[in-house]
């Protein structure tokens, strides 16, 4: 009998005895899928998540297959799109858009989509596919992109993100993770030092929401309904990312942030989602994950996120034929 479907674990060891011991109880495969991973994260935790989601997808009867982003690549041909690989749907763990929307070309059902997957990876591009949805957001202004070298700082830009926002405001990059391109700007010397150092790349400014100060509500969305959420908490920093030591509780997502997530999802086409929830007098978006982790929310809500995963995506592909 199989184990893989009545427990999960999050220790790497253990998850690799499961997946050993599933692949002698999943013998008849329904249904093919593909794992494509991107090239260069070779993290313990994007690992486990492949092995996490292996496992659960086999249980439902697929015959998976992970392969890195350069063994599925697809190329243009002759005028044509080429793709390497075939397949009922790929699980697209990478955020390669270039090489999601060829494999689309091709007929592949990409989980998530190549275009919600962009939208996603850009914070601006997802503040933007969110607006006027009626989506409560912090207010943000894009940086004016800068494309020559050597350029100043532009004053009347400083003095508009100052107009606009005030102190403290944030500061992110609209490409990062784990709290790593996401700063705290005080005052208008720390804006222009911030603005020096971001000006060649794509960033945005944020309404900074002082009542949720090192708190967040992130909310997994699969199916475009809510399954679970936690409450991040640090004592030591402004952003609640568990990577930066923020820690987490489970909480029962309330219905007015579960129906503004579950609206977000459908606007932005995905099928899979972690968001981000500023806690202030109203709950704002902070932003939506296409390839959220589910390590720490399995392990602190007890549920088991990558059986509805795997779960959504088996019915989508049965749907759709
Ligand atoms: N406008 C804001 N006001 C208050 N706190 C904020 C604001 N924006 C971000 N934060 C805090 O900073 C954290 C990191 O920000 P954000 O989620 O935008 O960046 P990230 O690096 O992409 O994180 P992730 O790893 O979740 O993708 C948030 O979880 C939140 O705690
Ligand atoms: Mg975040």
């Amino acid at each position: 009998m199989c184990v893989c479907g009545k427990k999960y674990v999050t220790k790497a060891k253990k998850v690799v005895a499961y997946l050993l011991f599933t692949t002698q109880c999943a013998t008849i495969f329904a249904m093919k899928g593909i794992i494509i991973t991107n090239q260069y994260d070779h993290s313990t935790t994007q690992s486990k998540k492949v092995l996490r989601m292996t496992c659960e997808l086999e249980q439902l009867g697929v015959e998976v297959t992970v392969l890195s982003a350069c063994q599925a690549m697809a190329y243009l041909h002759q005028g044509n799109t080429t793709c390497p690989v075939d397949a009922d749907f790929v699980l697209y763990f990478d955020k390669d858009k270039y090489n999601a929307q060829m494999l689309e070309q091709c007929g592949l059902r990409l989980f998530n989509s190549s275009s919600a997957t962009e939208l996603c990876d850009d914070k601006m591009l997802t503040h933007i596919a969110l607006a006027n949805c009626g989506i409560p957001m912090p207010t943000t202004i894009s940086a004016p992109l800068c494309y020559v070298a050597g350029s100043q700082p532009s004053k009347e830009f400083l003095q508009k993100v100052e107009q606009t926002l005030g102190f403290p405001l944030v500061a992110k990059q609209c490409f990062g993770s784990f709290g790593e391109q996401v700063y705290l700007v005080n005052n208008r010397e720390e804006l222009l030092q911030t603005y020096t150092k971001l000006m060649a790349v794509p960033h945005i400014y944020q309404q900074f929401v002082a009542e949720s100060r090192g708190k967040d509500m992130r909310v997994i969305v699969i199916g475009n309904k809510v399954v679970c959420g936690m409450i991040r908490y640090s004592d030591s920093d402004f952003r609640s990312n568990i990577e930066r030591g923020g820690r987490a509780t489970s909480v029962q997502v309330p219905q007015d942030i579960a129906n503004m997530c579950e609206q977000a999802s459908k606007v932005l086409g995905l099928d899979y989602c972690g968001i981000d929830v500023l806690l202030g007098e109203q709950p704002t978006i902070c932003e939506v994950n296409s390839n959220a982790m589910f390590a720490a929310m399995e392990s602190v809500t007890g549920v088991n996120v990558a059986k509805a995963y795997a779960q959504h995506i088996v019915n989508s592909v049965k749907n759709s034929k």
